[in-house]
């Protein structure tokens, strides 16, 4: 474990910041879907760490991102840090995406800070394929810019219609199935649970590729705990057993996620 120098935190858009760490060992290993573990300076010692997934990294400058929504106590002081402050790190940790195949386009659908945890993978793909993004309204688009400057295709979906398709972001699926048929498909997702479950029934029902972040609510954030669980397939009588989201995941393959009877 080693601190973590903060070199920036500036707001992003609204509730959403940016914070960009000097720390030359997770900017060196880490992969996209990947995650820290903060223990955020300016609050209370007793507190638990918050995870945050990595968003970016450069190994140029030993620069780790992520980006953040202000929720609570925890996120409220993290936005509250000046350059210069320092912050432990726990990381990376987790299991991230699989690097995407140079043949295969991929397609990242996201919810909420979900366009901030696949970036990485996002910028490391060599084709540059699809963003689907939903959120409840335009204040929570982000980073949709960052992704059509990588060169993606980004399709938004807004629960109110304040920008791009009025509906969830599933009902954009069926236009990139139509507008890419033919091609070879990587779908990545991360966001709400309910998304992620309604997508990976239908990534599951059309037999596409896909890797899902489950995220959950964590504390050790290393395995020890069960803090974390989420339900995977099984093959036994209930069909689903329990996994950990922070060392058995975040990333799972779709064909492993749960989605009912
Ligand atoms: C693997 C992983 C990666 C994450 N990556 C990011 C990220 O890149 N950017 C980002 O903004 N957030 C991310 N989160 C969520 C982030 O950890 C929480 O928002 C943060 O811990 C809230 O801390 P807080 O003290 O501000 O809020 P608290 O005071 O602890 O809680 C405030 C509100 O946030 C909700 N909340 C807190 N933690 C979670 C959680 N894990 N899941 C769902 N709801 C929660 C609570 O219900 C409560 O209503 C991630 C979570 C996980 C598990
Ligand atoms: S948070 Fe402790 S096992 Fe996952």
């Amino acid at each position: 474990m080693q601190p973590g120098t903060i070199i920036e935190n500036t707001n992003l858009k609204g509730g959403y910041y940016r914070i960009r760490f000097f720390h030359p060992d997770i900017a060196a290993t880490a992969v996209g879907g990947q995650f820290v573990h903060v223990k955020i300076n300016n609050l209370e010692a007793h507190l638990l760490r918050r995870p945050f997934s990595i968003h970016n990294t450069d190994k140029n400058d030993n620069s780790v991102t992520v980006v953040y929504k202000v929720v609570g106590e925890g996120t409220l002081a993290m936005s509250q840090l000046k350059a210069g402050d320092s912050c432990d790190l726990l990381g990376p940790l987790g299991v991230g995406y699989t690097q995407i195949a140079d043949d295969t386009i991929p397609v990242f659908v996201a919810g909420g800070y979900g366009s901030a945890a696949m970036y990485l993978t996002a910028k490391n793909a060599k084709q540059k394929g699809v963003l689907m993004l939903g959120a409840r309204t335009e204040a929570d688009v982000i980073l949709n810019d960052a992704y059509e400057a990588l060169g993606y295709d980004s399709r938004i979906a807004t629960n109110d219609g304040s920008l791009g398709k009025k509906g969830f972001v599933t009902e954009l699926l069926d236009d990139v199935l139509k507008d890419y048929a033919g091609k070879k498909l990587m779908f990545c997702a991360c966001g709400p649970h309910p998304m992620l479950i309604a997508l990976s029934k239908l990534l599951q029902d059309k037999k596409l590729a896909g890797e899902i972040s489950l995220d959950s609510w964590m504390c050790c954030g290393v395995g020890s705990c069960f803090g974390c669980v989420v339900k995977v397939n099984a093959d036994n009588e209930q069909h689903w057993r329990y996994a950990r989201s922070c060392k058995d995941g975040p990333v799972f393959n779709v064909n492993d996620i749960y989605v009912g009877e």
